[in-house]
């Protein structure tokens, strides 16, 4: 069975194939992350007119990669939201057009649950996990059993991605500030500088402008400057190691008390080394088993749609053509038009 994968609720525009669930026959994205990179973070109208020039040539380059026609498809899934309403729009609307002219079985997935979704190619998906999800845009924690998700916490502000490229702005660093506060980290000493723990009102939720701030005024009081590299790295790897622990900490907290022995991890901040490294520590050390995406799948592809497309198909869900783009979809329900 051939499932092509849309996605593009963002700033990448891709398209895979996947066969039987598990095989990636191509996996092409197209980044207009270039065309942000001025502006210091992503501007919605340029991220849906790269969407719009590229969607045709990637699904072209991706068929041919695959060595699949379009009459081959079985199955097609896309990114219904949440995201970007100008770039999902593009990809819905292709998919139905493309599911109308090839009378192919059509499926919308929300964004949050394909991250997820990406540490299940060739692996078994568990019956019930902890589902930890940080990317730009999200920082969740979701308890999953029977199929469904249950929101246990996220952010009150910013995405935890996000404080990584306002941090990497405020110091210059350029974007996304994500892998390269990642790079300076791990040559740096994580007790260098301290950081107050916020306090939020929800045992499951997060809070990053706090520390975004104490960064303000630490680079305003020329405590941490881009000349210096020792200082740099000793600021990274203390704002990685404390953003990461509450991050970490929260997580197996969700484990201890939802009685749940696995945590899965999805979106484009699961890349992260220190991450990486502490939750498969102090998980293993509690028995817990880890979930983490191959690292080519944590950031925004096609595959982990076409992957979550082929589940939900082959549990017998479908999408109707009044489907449409949701810049707001809530994880855990059926998108309008999917049944
Ligand atoms: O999931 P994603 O590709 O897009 C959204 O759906 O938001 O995530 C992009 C985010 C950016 O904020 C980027 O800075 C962050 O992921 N990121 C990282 C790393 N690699 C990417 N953050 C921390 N460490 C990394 N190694
Ligand atoms: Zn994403």
């Amino acid at each position: 069975m051939y499932t092509l994968g849309i996605e593009t609720s963002c700033d990448e525009t891709a398209c895979a194939v996947l066969k039987n669930g598990n095989r990636i026959l191509s996996n092409v994205i197209s980044s207009s992350l270039d065309r942000h990179r001025v502006f210091g973070g992503v501007v919605p109208e340029i991220a849906a007119r790269h969407c719009l020039e590229a969607i045709d040539v990637v699904y072209q380059e991706a068929l041919k990669k695959a060595r699949v026609k379009p009459c081959d498809l079985d199955l097609i899934s896309v990114t219904q939201g949440p995201g970007l309403i100008g770039s999902i729009f593009v990809g819905v609307s292709f998919a139905k057009a493309l599911a109308f002219a090839l009378d192919c079985p059509l499926i919308a997935v929300h964004h949050l649950e394909a991250h997820l979704e990406a540490n299940f190619i060739g692996r078994l998906k568990p019956s019930s996990f902890i589902g930890l999800i940080v990317s730009g845009g999200h920082t969740t924690l979701v308890r999953y059993q029977k199929w469904r998700y249950q929101v246990l916490g996220e952010t009150v502000d910013d995405a935890i991605g996000e404080a990584y490229d306002k941090v990497a702005r405020l110091l210059d660093l350029g974007y996304p500030g994500g892998p390269v506060i990642d790079r300076f980290a791990r040559r740096g000493n994580p007790k260098a500088f301290e950081f107050t723990k916020p306090k939020q009102e929800g045992r499951f939720d997060f809070s990053f402008s706090g520390i975004k701030t104490a960064v303000f005024h630490l680079q305003q009081r020329g405590a941490v400057s881009l000349r210096e590299r020792r200082t740099l790295e000793n600021f990274c790897a203390s704002f990685q190691e404390t953003v990461m622990r509450w991050i970490v900490d929260k997580t197996l907290l969700a484990c201890r008390e939802e009685g749940i022995q696995c945590i899965v991890v999805g979106g484009g901040v699961s890349a992260n080394s220190r991450l990486r490294a502490l939750l498969s520590e102090e998980a293993g050390v509690r028995g817990i088993k880890v979930f983490l995406p191959p690292l080519e799948l944590t950031t925004d592809n096609a595959v982990m749609v076409a992957r979550l497309g082929y589940s939900l198909f082959r549990k017998g869900m479908r999408s109707d053509f009044q489907v449409a783009a949701d810049p707001s979809l809530k994880i855990g329900g059926n998108g309008h038009g999917t049944s």
